[in-house]
């Protein structure tokens, strides 16, 4: 059995296993082939649903809709009720980390996020001279509630953004299409890098922490633009940083568990799964499963990795997609998943296809 560096808790405290087993996503994270495979969206609380519309309109900002409790829970729960999926993914977004660290971070309507770019070390020491924990304590009230409130078979997730990929909007400012400004920073100031991703390990490792005792079964930690790092700086910048992580966690929660997506992570796919940080691969949509899934451990959990623009389109191409997926993982410990966020033109129609032919299956 291939095992090699892995961070294997499933063995842990009694009653963890006995907790969690009910829980069919759990099951699969410690490394249970379950049939059909349980399945949840990324992004699965958002503009595609008009109940989360709604809530939105009258919610002011988003961020507003992250720090309250009330609405977060309700958009939350949204998919859960509709669908039913097997897990539910706390509502907040990755920005809420620079955003506790103190820097001003806005969502100008139609425009994407917003922040005042972190430029030099001394605008880093700046960072976190407030609790970050404090601000962020309506999440965690948004976890305990939607703990007591979810049915007791549904996995609750929470997540953060790895380093890499925050840094990258903190040091631009705003989504860029390549990331260019943080990699420069990255050539030109390696001793400012090293600051910030080092500031954002410490302030993540509290964060999933405090996650986790609010009632999250597991966390996910997003690493939206892996793609973007030459060969070079993938270890230092996003796979070591994301390791401290979920070491650090794991040290002080032993039985948390990690689901770790690198987009574009597949040239990096063994060095992912050899630094055995991750308890489920999450495979974004480029990589060909019939390849890919060989390469990795049989009894090591996978998640994804449908097409986003599948579901969107529906018909026969969404039904190939999803039974390919289904055949491909067959007698793995999978995760049924979209290769990355669903997007808000995705009809709901064809949401409903997917869970029957999943569930079907
Ligand atoms: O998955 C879920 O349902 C939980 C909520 C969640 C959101 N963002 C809500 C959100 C999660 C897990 C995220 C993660 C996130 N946020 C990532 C990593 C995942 C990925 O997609 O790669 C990133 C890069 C962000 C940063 C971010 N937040 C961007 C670039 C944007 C704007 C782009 C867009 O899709 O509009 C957001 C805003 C955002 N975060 C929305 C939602 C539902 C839409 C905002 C709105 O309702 O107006």
């Amino acid at each position: 059995m291939f095992r090699s560096g892995r961070l294997d808790n499933s063995l842990g405290e009694a009653g963890v296993t006995a907790k969690t087993s009910n829980k069919k996503l759990m099951q699969v994270l410690q490394g249970e082939a379950i049939w059909p495979p349980p399945i949840w969206l990324m992004r699965q609380a958002g503009r595609y649903l008009p109940e989360y519309r709604e809530v939105r309109a009258t919610a002011g900002g988003f961020l507003e809709l992250c720090y309250n409790p009330d609405f977060a829970v309700e958009v939350t729960l949204q998919p859960i009720r509709r669908f039913g999926f097997d897990a539910a993914i706390m509502f907040s977004d990755i920005l809420v980390i620079p955003h506790a660290l103190g820097q001003n971070v806005w969502f100008a309507e139609g425009e994407g996020p917003r922040l005042d770019p972190v430029a030099t070390i001394e605008d880093i020491r700046k960072l976190g001279e407030k609790d970050p924990l404090e601000h962020l304590a309506p999440v965690f009230e948004t976890l305990r509630r939607l703990r007591r409130e979810l049915p007791a078979e549904t996995t609750l997730l929470g997540f953060c953004g790895a380093p890499w990929t925050v840094a990258s909007y903190m040091i631009a400012g705003k989504s860029t299409p390549d990331q260019a400004p943080a990699r420069l920073a990255a050539y030109a100031d390696p001793d400012f890098m090293k600051a910030l991703i080092d500031k954002l390990v410490e302030t993540s490792i509290d964060y999933l922490v405090a996650q986790v005792d609010a009632g999250a079964d597991a966390v996910q930690i997003f690493e939206s633009f892996g793609s973007a790092l030459s060969a070079a700086l993938f270890e230092p910048l996003s796979l070591e940083p994301i390791g401290r992580i979920v070491r650090g966690l794991k040290s002080k929660r032993p039985h948390a568990k990690a689901i770790v997506f690198v987009r574009g992570g597949g040239p990096n796919l063994e060095r992912i799964i050899e630094a055995g940080i991750s308890d489920a691969i999450a495979l974004d949509w480029s990589l060909d499963l019939a390849r890919t899934l060989p390469r990795i451990p049989h009894d090591l959990p996978t998640q994804g990795n449908l097409d986003p623009l599948a579901l969107v389109a529906g018909g026969d191409g969404l039904l190939r997609g999803i039974d390919g997926v289904l055949e491909a993982t067959r007698g793995r410990p999978h995760i049924f998943n979209l290769g990355h966020g669903i997007l808000p033109q995705t009809p709901i129609a064809h949401v409903e296809t997917m869970l029957a032919r999943v569930r079907g299956a």
